[in-house]
């Protein structure tokens, strides 16, 4: 039977300590699961390891942790692949508790004071539209595939703890949450989409708060993609319903695509300006001289040069690029495709009800690939 090496974060706030590691070694086969193995060492060595767990299934979210450095559910985690994964091949499988919430015990965090806390900013209930039919709803079955996505969120919380806009503002909705909301947002029986959707726009820790990362898709283990679900909300905010918030979040990415679109790779200097109206209108003339002092540490460090900045020698050079939006704006519709919904046909594919073009239902595996598609414009 192999051996191997875990080192688990260790943190007892009734004991009056700091936080410590402890290493201990377990036999089992290499493909039981990581926390098959914080259970073992519990029940034959040290009852008091905190670990929540319930399934063992990667059904019920409960055994979130770090491994190795990446957020993930112990039970879903095999042995062998993790002491693979080990820090700089030490074979050593590192348990921690996850980031952005408070530890109560060991690997236990405080799910109650963050993750829930949030959910509740995105009213995660359906708000029917009246009036209420006498039998059930009817709905297109390809408005269900389009949320199925967001559906399969089992509330573990990997992408709160590595979410890297929670890192620096604590008050951001966060990724579970905003993937919640577009479960009803996406759902034809709802009342209250329009109201959703401002409320997400205009929340300065909302929808444009998002810094585009990846972390969250990276450490979903349900392929929910919640980047990808925030992305649709923006589209469905900014596009379709013309909600100009307060951020600014909506012009800032019209800015940015445009300005793309416009020199082939972005000019900088321009992006902030056209964000708030162009260089002479009277919105961006405030903001620019607020951004004085960061435009002079920029060019003082030489994260900038004037040149570079008033010139743009690449302006033009890559031209061919703007081809590309002209190809994605010439659609008849835009396509949103996620994990159930792809943009391949394949060899049999099971088509769906309904006119869309891209509505193939496939049996793709949850790769981040498929998710990616959904971010055309
Ligand atoms: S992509 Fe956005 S929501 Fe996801 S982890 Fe990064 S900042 Fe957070
Ligand atoms: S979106 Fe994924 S990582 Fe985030 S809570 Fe849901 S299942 Fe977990
Ligand atoms: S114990 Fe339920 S998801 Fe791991």
């Amino acid at each position: 039977m192999p051996e191997y090496a875990l080192r688990l974060r260790r943190y007892d706030p009734q004991s009056g300590q700091g936080a410590y590691w402890e290493q201990f070694t377990v036999e089992l086969d290499g493909h039981r699961s990581v926390l098959d193995a914080i259970l073992k060492q519990r029940a034959e060595r040290d009852g008091t390891i905190g670990i929540r767990c319930s399934c063992r299934s990667a059904i019920c979210g409960s055994c979130g942790v770090r491994i190795n450095d990446k957020p993930g559910l112990a039970c879903h985690t095999h042995l062998d692949r993790a002491a693979q994964a080990g820090r700089e091949g030490s074979q050593v499988i590192v348990v921690e508790p996850m980031g952005n919430m408070p530890v109560i015990k060991d690997l236990i965090v405080d799910m109650d004071a963050v993750h829930w806390k949030k959910i509740q900013r995105v009213t995660p209930w359906l708000i029917n539209k009246q009036p209420i039919p006498e039998r059930e709803y009817v709905v297109p079955k390809e408005s269900m595939l389009d949320i199925t996505q967001s559906m399969a969120c089992i509330q573990c919380g990997a992408c709160v703890s590595d979410c890297l806009s929670l890192e620096v503002d604590p008050l951001f909705i966060g990724p579970a949450q905003l993937a919640k909301a577009y479960r009803f947002v996406g759902d034809p029986r709802d009342a209250q989409h329009e109201q959703r959707l401002r409320e997400l726009a205009e929340d300065p820790h909302g929808i444009y708060d998002c810094t585009h990362c990846w972390a969250c898709i990276d450490a979903c283990p349900k392929g929910v993609a919640p980047m990808s679900q925030i992305m649709r909300l923006r589209r469905l905010a900014g596009s379709d319903h013309q909600i100009e918030d307060a951020n600014n979040g909506h012009r800032h990415e019209l800015a940015f695509t445009n300005n793309i679109a416009r020199n082939g790779l972005l000019a900088e200097a321009d992006v902030l300006p056209d964000s708030y109206g162009g260089k002479l209108h009277p919105r961006a003339i405030g903001v620019l001289l607020a951004s004085l002092p960061v435009i002079l540490r920029a060019l003082v460090r030489r994260k900038v040069t004037l040149r570079s900045a008033l010139l743009h020698p690449h302006r033009g050079r890559f031209k061919d690029l703007s081809g590309l939006f002209d190809q994605i704006e010439r659609r008849a519709e835009r396509r949103e495709l996620n994990l159930y919904i792809t943009g391949y046909d394949s060899a049999e594919p099971a088509q769906v009800a309904g006119n869309g073009p891209a509505m193939v239902a496939t049996g793709a595996s949850p790769t981040r690939g498929a998710a990616d598609e959904g971010e055309g414009r």
